[in-house]
């Protein structure tokens, strides 16, 4: 039996594994034939390379084999495992789909679909680990500039590493990692070899200022170490700043919670005294519950909205809730209320769910901002539209919420929440309405802000807004609201 190698390079690169496998299919070399080579690594068997060689260029050109999107979305994800058995599993499969098994993926208990979906599995949860876990410390000396340690199990960092270039658009960081790093320069991202761990700061100047607000954020009553445990696995505490405190909040938790129960009630504090230099650094996001985020949130210094706003409005509505709404910012109403859309555009909202037999309270609801941007007018606050460095800083909350939620759907209520969800240059007018799939594989379309329609006039322009809204907003009927 004659044998052949292909090598690949990088070793998780979906165009080079298809670019290899397409060449075997052509010269119809079996699997058991074929030696998958990444790196240096030599064929065992010494087997000649099918790549640049006579070999290639007189490929036969038979039709291509066309499979169908979604082996190719789990080769993709496989590839990035690091078990040296993924090149030649993708292979078997794909020669078998291309021999007449087209349903393959289909039998769930096939033994390489079987294998497939668990090195799938296992890079997303990876995946989902590096966007939660990745700690940016400040570059010292320079400004907005941030570097991350993390030691990934996969070969995730080219494929997570655009959701941190969306999320931190803003900035210029680098995640290093043993094996590769990410680099974004504020423009474009670019890849390199692996790191140290002395390479990335160990501590920034905010860190002891986090540790002291998280203890005092902390609430021992809303503790539940089996989710924390299961969340935060310890192996990436290390690279937590509140990491060194937990042990010592859990083990006091009980004996604060019933401290609090032997308290009288005190009238709540209306500001948690933070200095404005202590604003949490950029991935804060840290906290374990929706609950211990939304505590986080409600003292938050990122930018100056703050300082004039009575308080953190943040969003509202079952913890398993499938279906997310993303609004602007708190309007004046939901400043007072600390409730999100309970005014004149909550309102016209609460109208088009309820014609559209929406339960509006099996939706989780937010905002893109969290606090209320206004000017005033003599004695009345009118709102002004924040600005992209607000809604950079208050990201954070938002993709805590997204984490923590997992919605299915998140609907964008406006440009702002479409810049926030979407990234910049996101035109609403000519995409609402529209499904796209997030980096994370929730679904998201975006549509007007309920109050965009109100502040239409004229005879016709009002309604046929509001039907513009109605008809975007018509796409949730269909799903099952809470998981
Ligand atoms: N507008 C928003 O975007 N959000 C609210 O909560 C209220 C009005």
């Amino acid at each position: 039996m004659a044998r052949w190698s292909v090598r690949i390079d990088p070793p998780w690169s979906l165009q080079a594994w298809r670019d290899a496998a397409r060449l075997a299919l052509r010269h119809a070399v079996a699997p058991e034939q074929l030696d998958w080579l990444h790196g240096e690594e030599a064929s065992l068997l010494d087997a000649p390379s099918l790549q640049g060689t006579d070999a290639e260029a007189g490929a036969p050109h038979d039709a291509p084999t066309y499979v169908a999107k979604v082996f190719v979305e789990l080769a993709a994800t496989c590839l990035c495992h690091r078990d040296p058995q993924r090149l030649s599993l993708l292979y078997r499969m794909l020669w078998r789909i291309a021999h007449g098994e087209r349903s393959l993926l289909s039998n769930p208990t096939d033994p390489d679909v079987l294998r497939a979906m668990a090195l799938s599995q296992a890079v997303r949860r990876d995946s989902h680990k590096m966007k939660a876990f990745v700690r940016f410390r400040e570059v010292p000396g320079q400004q907005d500039a941030f570097i991350a340690w993390f030691e990934p199990e996969h070969h995730i960092v080219d494929r997570v590493a655009p959701f941190f270039a969306r999320r931190f658009a803003g900035m210029r960081w680098a995640i290093l990692t043993p094996g590769r790093s990410a680099h974004w320069d504020g423009q474009a991202l670019s890849f390199g070899p692996g790191g140290r761990q002395s390479d990335a700061p160990t501590e920034d100047a905010r860190e002891e200022l986090w540790r002291t607000y998280y203890a005092n954020i902390f609430n021992p009553a809303r503790l539940n170490t089996r989710m924390m445990q299961q969340e935060m696995p310890a192996k990436y505490w290390k690279h937590l700043p509140e990491a060194t405190l937990l042990p010592q909040l859990v083990r006091d938790a009980g004996d604060r919670v019933q401290e609090m129960h032997d308290r009288q009630a005190q009238a709540p504090r209306r500001r948690i005294p933070v200095p404005a230099t202590g604003a949490p650094a950029v991935t804060d996001t840290a906290p374990a519950t929706l609950g211990a985020l939304r505590d986080a949130a409600s003292a938050c210094r990122r930018c100056p909205l703050w300082e004039p706003a009575t308080q953190t409005v943040f969003g509202e509505g079952p913890p398993n809730a499938s279906i997310m709404l993303v609004g602007e910012q708190p309007g004046d109403s939901e400043d007072l209320s600390g409730h999100p859309f309970v005014g004149p555009a909550g309102q016209l909202l609460d109208r088009a769910l309820r014609e559209l037999g929406i339960e509006r309270s099996a939706l989780y609801l937010t905002n893109a901002v969290k606090h209320f941007r206004f000017e005033r007018r003599g004695k009345r606050r009118i709102h002004s539209k924040p600005q992209l460095t607000h809604v950079n800083a208050c990201r954070p909350w938002l993709m805590g919420e997204i984490e923590k939620v997992r919605p299915q759907v998140i609907v964008c209520l406006g440009a702002t929440a479409a810049t926030a969800v979407f990234g910049a240059g996101f035109n609403l007018m000519a995409n609402h309405g529209r499904w796209h799939v997030l980096d994370d594989a929730t679904r998201a379309f975006a549509t007007v802000h309920p109050s965009w329609v109100l502040r239409q006039t004229g005879d016709e322009a009002p309604g046929n807004a509001y039907q513009l809204l109605k008809n975007d907003l018509q796409q949730l009927v269909e799903i099952k609201p809470t998981r």
